[in-house]
């Protein structure tokens, strides 16, 4: 098995900074939380052949200096088992690795493997499309749900177990794509699957992304074209709030909520 390395931020790594490194190579940061809520580490876990690309990436973020990298003596699995912990959100999903506990009676269960597709649950971008798409399908009938920038699978997946009976999902990374289809399987949940960078050519009920911010500008008359009624967009910061409005402004599309979280 490839052994993986332990990427701590110092304490002088900016927490966005730390964040955006950590997506620059398809991972999520993990928390540890004092028992008062201070956030007291940021770590991140990557496979032993990342280790040169997490090193790229946080001198190009200025970072260099300001992460602790470590090579995990213990296996992998238990270093994630203690940071990485199940999920509940929103009032009905239970989002977890293999490992953690099964969701508890009244919660969907949504199991998601790590990998290096972004999307465990644990990301406050994620969480926010979540809470999204489940006040949505309880609000009215969703029939159809697109997911661009799919990654791990999770918020698809997730309306499919919320009962969306026709969820189609891409990435522009197949090996997101191999990820989501294995943690679909995983879920017992049936979702098209494709690797694209592009929306297809028709409409969906709920439309859903969480990318960047000049994606989410690029694809506006795309994804404003492929939604009937609602579309969920996240991955941003609040200042970008403005230019993302204006964006979906132009296509016609106007702001019905926007929420923030930080982390
Ligand atoms: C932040 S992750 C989101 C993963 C998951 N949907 C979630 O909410 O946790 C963004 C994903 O979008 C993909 N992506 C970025 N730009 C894209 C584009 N133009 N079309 C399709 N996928 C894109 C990336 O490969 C990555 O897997």
């Amino acid at each position: 098995m490839q052994a993986w390395w332990e990427v701590a931020a110092l304490p002088e790594a900016e927490p966005e900074r730390f964040a955006a490194l950590a997506e620059a190579v398809g991972a999520s940061v993990c928390e540890e939380q004092a028992p008062d809520g201070r956030v007291i580490a940021r770590r991140f876990w990557v496979p032993e052949d990342a280790r040169g690309t997490v090193e790229r990436a946080a001198r190009a973020l200025g970072l260099g200096e300001r992460i602790r990298l470590a090579r995990l003596s213990e296996d992998w699995r238990t270093a994630w088992q203690r940071h990485w912990r199940a999920q509940p959100i929103g009032r009905r999903l239970w989002v977890r690795p293999p490992f953690a506990e099964a969701a508890p009676r009244g919660r969907l269960d949504l199991v998601i493997a790590p990998s290096m597709a972004f999307g465990t649950g644990t990301h406050p971008t994620t969480q926010l499309c979540l809470a999204a798409i489940e006040a949505l399908v309880e609000q009215e009938a969703i029939r159809s749900l697109l997911d661009v920038g799919t990654g791990s699978g999770v918020l698809g997946i997730a309306a499919a177990l919320l009962g969306v009976p026709e969820v189609v999902a891409i990435d522009c990374d197949p090996v997101a794509v191999r990820e989501a289809r294995a943690n679909a399987m995983r879920n017992g949940v049936r979702i098209s699957l494709a690797c694209g960078d592009r929306p297809p050519r028709r409409r969906f009920d709920l439309v859903v992304a969480n990318i960047l911010l000049a994606p989410l500008v690029a694809l506006a008359p795309e994804l404003a074209a492929a939604t009937r009624r609602w579309l969920v967009l996240s991955g941003i910061e609040k200042a970008q709030l403005e230019t993302l409005i204006s964006a979906y402004a132009a296509e016609g599309l106007r702001v019905v909520q926007s929420q923030a979280q930080s982390g």
